[in-house]
This record gives structure tokens, sequence and C-alpha cells, in this order.
């Protein structure tokens, strides 16, 4: 019940934030998809009741919304993990061996349907292309490259995020 009351003072919280950040943004409308990453990045993704507030907010219909958060891939209705992998299966990364680092991935994370991992830490995505072939095979870890990636190194990244999440909650 207690943590129950701290959830909803931090959702409260946060939806203050955005709230400020709605206020503070002009031609509203105009502007909807910097709104909608704001509130995934106060939120960690686009749940449909802050889909629906964002709607009200700059007074336009809900299914409008949901049409651009489903339209752009980097929003997501869904909670995401705090690392957010995402392994490239394009041509070049595929023929280079992306997958068999997949199924290492897969292997160690054992992610839901969501793609997520049982502790909530990482998120497994497939994607098409990022951009940088010549280092095939390629993965991301929410912002980094990583090139040049073989099975054998999977375990030792994961470990390396498992670890620097922990430094975090304890400092
Ligand atoms: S195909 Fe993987 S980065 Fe281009």
């Amino acid at each position: 019940m207690e943590k129950d009351m701290l959830v909803q003072k931090l959702d409260a919280k946060i939806y203050e934030k955005l709230d400020a950040f709605i206020a503070g943004t002009e031609d509203k409308q105009e502007n909807v998809i910097r709104i909608l990453h704001e509130a995934q990045l106060l939120f960690g993704y686009l749940p449909p009741e802050v889909q629906l507030h964002v709607a009200h907010a700059v007074d336009l219909p809900a299914a409008k919304i949901n049409g651009i958060v489903t339209f752009y891939s980097y929003f997501t209705e869904k909670p995401i993990g705090k690392y957010r992998i995402s392994i490239c299966m394009g041509t070049a990364c595929f023929v280079k061996g992306a997958s068999a680092v997949l199924k290492e991935l897969r292997d160690q994370l054992r992610p839901n349907e969501d793609g997520m991992s049982d502790d909530g830490l990482f998120s497994l995505r497939e994607v098409r292309c990022l951009g940088a072939c010549g280092l095939a095979p390629v993965l991301t870890v929410n912002d980094k490259i990583y090139g040049h990636v073989k099975p054998e190194d999977i375990k030792g990244l994961l470990t390396h995020y498992r670890e620097e999440s922990m430094a975090d909650v304890t400092v």
C-alpha cells in the first residue's frame, strides 16, 4: 500500500515535469514529437495513459498520438530495459555472423516476448542496418556502438553492464 502511494507520488512528479515541458513548448501540435520524446525520457516508455495525457495537453486526438508513437521505432509502448541492445541483422552483419551473436544474446538473456531480460536490465531487439556496415557484425547498447562482435564477447559485455548498473545503485 505504502509502495503504491510512493509510485503514485513519483508519477505525479513526472507528470508535473512533463506538463512544465509542454507549457514551455511553443506550437505544441507542431512539436508533438519533441513532447513525446520528452515524455519517453521521463517515463521510460509511452503507455496509453501517458499518450492520452499528451493528447489532451496538445489538443490532438488520442488516435493521432498513438499513430505517431507506433510509426516511429524510437518510441515504445512497453517498458524497456535500462540497457537497450540492438543487434543488426542487415545483410552485411548477417553475412559476417550476426546470427551466432544473436543466438548467444538470446541464450544469455533469455528475453521474454517483449525482448526484456528476466532482471529487467536489458532489452533485446533486432534491427536493420545501423549504418556501420564496415564494422559488421554490429550491435549497440543504448547509444554505444560495438563492432566486429563475436559470440564469445557477449558474456563479458553483459557482465560489464551488470557491474555498471550495480555501481549506479551503490553510489
Ligand atoms: S548491415 Fe549491419 S550495420 Fe549495415
